[in-house]
């Protein structure tokens, strides 16, 4: 990607945190365009990352090689239409970061051009997201390369074959950081019925979380193993284990997915 330029229709949070982490990665600024309504956003992005920015979107479709979409999903039809003359005439590789629009709608918006759709998640936020891909037909090698590394700067990235597959990324990466935060909730609850004081409460769940976390990922051991591991038999974790086994802890986690998944499929139509 050492060349190509990239710009961004939307200058929000997903956008700003992609920005950042490709110029972290070392695309230089003068690279990026980035377009938004609001001015004082674009004043912020600008002197946070000193790319180029603009009110008008046309300015930057009409510039870069690779378009990535980050407005809400229900702006999308009016901003690809606005764009749709600009898209037929450049054909740039377009990159919709927007939960539930499919390749269809787009192609019915923009017309025909190279699309890649992705799933990201909000940890991207932080530069630990988790994102699914998927490239419609007509996306060369090199323009997934691009779309790897653009959504790859905050996180990792995983390709699909299949454009349908996204939902179950949805049910699962997508809305999964909220799985977590309920747990997390529960727990700094669950300290605080215990008499922990609510700021140690929920300083000791989040680090809790989070070091489960770090070690999950730094080790060779799945999370079942990871689990007995910390379950002596007759022990303290063994009880608390117990009694979400027995609430059939697992099987709703399978029925939450899943009804993630359904939501999805009756969203994308
Ligand atoms: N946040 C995530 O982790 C996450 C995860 C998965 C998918 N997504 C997808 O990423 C997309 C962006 O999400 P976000 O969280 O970054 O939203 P956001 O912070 O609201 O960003 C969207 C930006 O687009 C601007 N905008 C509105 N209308 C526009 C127009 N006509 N032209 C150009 N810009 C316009 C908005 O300005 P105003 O605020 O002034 O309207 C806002 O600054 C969404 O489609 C969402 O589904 C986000």
């Amino acid at each position: 990607m050492a060349q190509q330029s990239i710009g961004f229709i939307g200058a929000g949070n997903m956008a700003t945190s992609l920005a950042g982490g490709m110029v972290a990665k070392g695309i230089r600024p003068a690279r990026i365009w980035m377009s938004d309504p609001s001015r004082d956003r674009l004043e912020e992005v600008s002197q946070l990352h000193r790319v180029h920015v603009t009110n008008e979107n046309r300015d930057v479709a009409g510039r870069v090689d690779v378009l990535v979409l980050a407005v809400k999903p229900q702006m999308m039809q009016a901003v690809c239409e606005d764009l749709r003359d600009l898209i037929a005439d450049r054909q740039p590789l377009v990159i919709s970061i927007a939960a539930g629009v499919t390749v269809a709608n787009l192609r019915s918006w923009l017309g025909e051009t190279p699309i890649v759709r992705c799933m990201p998640n909000t940890p991207s936020l932080v530069q630990a997201g988790a994102t699914g891909l998927y490239a419609a037909e007509g996306v060369s090698d090199e323009q997934k390369t691009m779309a790897k590394e653009i959504l790859g700067s905050v996180g990792l990235t995983f390709w699909f074959a299949q454009e349908k597959e996204l939902d179950a990324v949805t049910a699962v990466s997508g809305s999964g950081p909220a799985y977590f935060f309920l747990l997390m909730e529960s727990l700094i609850e669950a300290a605080k019925a215990q008499g922990l004081d609510p700021a140690t409460a929920r300083q000791m769940v989040l680090q809790t979380a989070w070091g489960a976390a770090q070690l999950a990922v730094a080790s060779e051991a799945g999370p079942d193993v990871l689990r007995q591991q910390v379950t002596s038999p007759g022990g303290t974790t063994a009880a608390a284990l117990n009694v979400f086994e027995e609430a059939g802890f697992r099987e709703q986690v399978q029925a939450a997915v899943a009804a993630a998944r359904e939501r999805s499929e009756e969203l994308a139509g």
